[in-house]
């Protein structure tokens, strides 16, 4: 890509998501044998059923359904693509990362491919990468996804956990462009919360399981994450604010990473949006964690809700902490 002294901005030239084929609704859970009912999951979370990836089905493959579907409204073939970041948790394999392997799948070789890791945030921090790679002129087409397939590594005998999460993938094409695009990006993180929400095995760590840590499983201290998501998730969207000098009014759609719905509801109170105005696919999706903000995206894309030259704020929060921000027009 040849440098010029007009500013380059990362567009999205279109997007895409993928839900695996099998629904789980709240009374299926309770069919399980999970001790819970659809009162209580749908008051406290706003989730009514969630997706579940069929076995074999891995986060590669529903990523490459959300890119196939992406790469064709962005009318771009999958050889000009520059660079591809998965935002993942769940990768397919420790390595090679679900970047390379989506790219075999998709036909090509050459291009950079990596993962990002910032659990439920991983989409929005690829987002922000992928952007320092347009802006810098090291890359002009990248393909971003967030993919997941969480239910794998669910303790379905865990009710605090197991109601929460869902599978799918979203994913974008960026595109460099001189008018218009992402307009700022805020990423952050603090490792000290780690065992509030984590899976505590790994491979430096070892995958020894002992008395308390019953499998490879999520676990998480719901109300405590809830209570710092959304003071993260207020400081983060007044940042994205002040840094462009925009008030609040000046927001089209608010899409937010889908956790719960009374987190949601909390960030369109401090940015005093309707909910008319706010993107809401918890409901169906259940926490997708990276999947959650593209497949959101992609869904008012193409219900016709958002229209070109719209004002957009993209949030996240989730394990690590890590959180962050990403403003654009569309
Ligand atoms: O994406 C990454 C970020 N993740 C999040 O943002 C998730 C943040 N946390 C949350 O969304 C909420 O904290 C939860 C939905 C996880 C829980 O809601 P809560 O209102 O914070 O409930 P709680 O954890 O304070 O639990 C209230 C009660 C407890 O019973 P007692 O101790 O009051 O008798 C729980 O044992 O609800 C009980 N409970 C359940 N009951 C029925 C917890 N899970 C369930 C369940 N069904 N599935």
């Amino acid at each position: 890509m040849s440098h010029t002294s007009n500013p380059v901005f990362a567009r999205i030239a279109g997007t895409g998501s993928y839900l695996p084929q099998q629904v789980l609704s709240n009374d299926d859970l309770v069919k399980r044998g999970v001790e819970t009912s659809d009162e209580w999951i749908t008051s406290r979370t706003g989730i009514r059923q969630r997706h579940i990836a069929a076995e074999g089905e891995l986060t590669s493959d529903l990523a490459l359904q959300a890119s196939l579907r992406a790469l064709e409204a962005a009318g771009v073939a999958a050889e000009d693509i520059d660079l591809i970041v998965v935002g993942t948790t769940t990768p397919d394999l420790i390595f090679p990362s679900t970047a390379t392997i989506l790219q075999h799948k998709l036909g090509v070789a050459g291009c950079m491919a990596f993962d990002v890791n910032a659990a439920c945030s991983g989409f929005i921090y690829a987002l922000t990468v992928a952007d320092k790679f347009i802006r810098s002129g090291a890359a002009g087409t990248v393909l971003v996804v967030g993919a997941e397939t969480l239910t794998r590594m669910l303790d379905w005998n865990d009710r605090n956990t197991c109601v929460l999460f869902g599978d799918g993938a979203g994913a974008v094409v960026l595109k460099a462009d001189h008018e218009t695009g992402i307009l700022s990006t805020h990423m952050h993180a603090d490792g000290g919360k780690k065992d509030l929400l984590w899976n505590p095995v790994g491979v430096s760590a070892g995958f020894k399981v002992d008395e308390h840590n019953a499998g490879v499983r999520v676990q998480m201290a719901g109300n405590d994450v809830f209570k710092y998501a959304v003071k993260a998730l207020d400081s983060v969207v007044d940042e994205a604010l002040v840094a462009n000098g925009l008030d609040k009014s000046a927001l089209d759609w608010l899409v937010p990473h889908q956790a719960n719905l009374r987190i949601i509801e909390a960030t369109a109170r401090r940015l005093d949006m309707p909910m008319e105005r706010v993107i809401v696919t918890v409901d169906r999706h259940g926490n997708t964690s990276s999947g959650s903000v593209p497949l959101a995206l992609d869904e008012a894309v193409r219900s016709g809700k958002v229209q070109h030259g719209q004002l957009l704020l993209l949030e996240a929060f989730g394990g690590g902490f890590a959180w962050g921000s990403v403003l654009l027009r569309y």
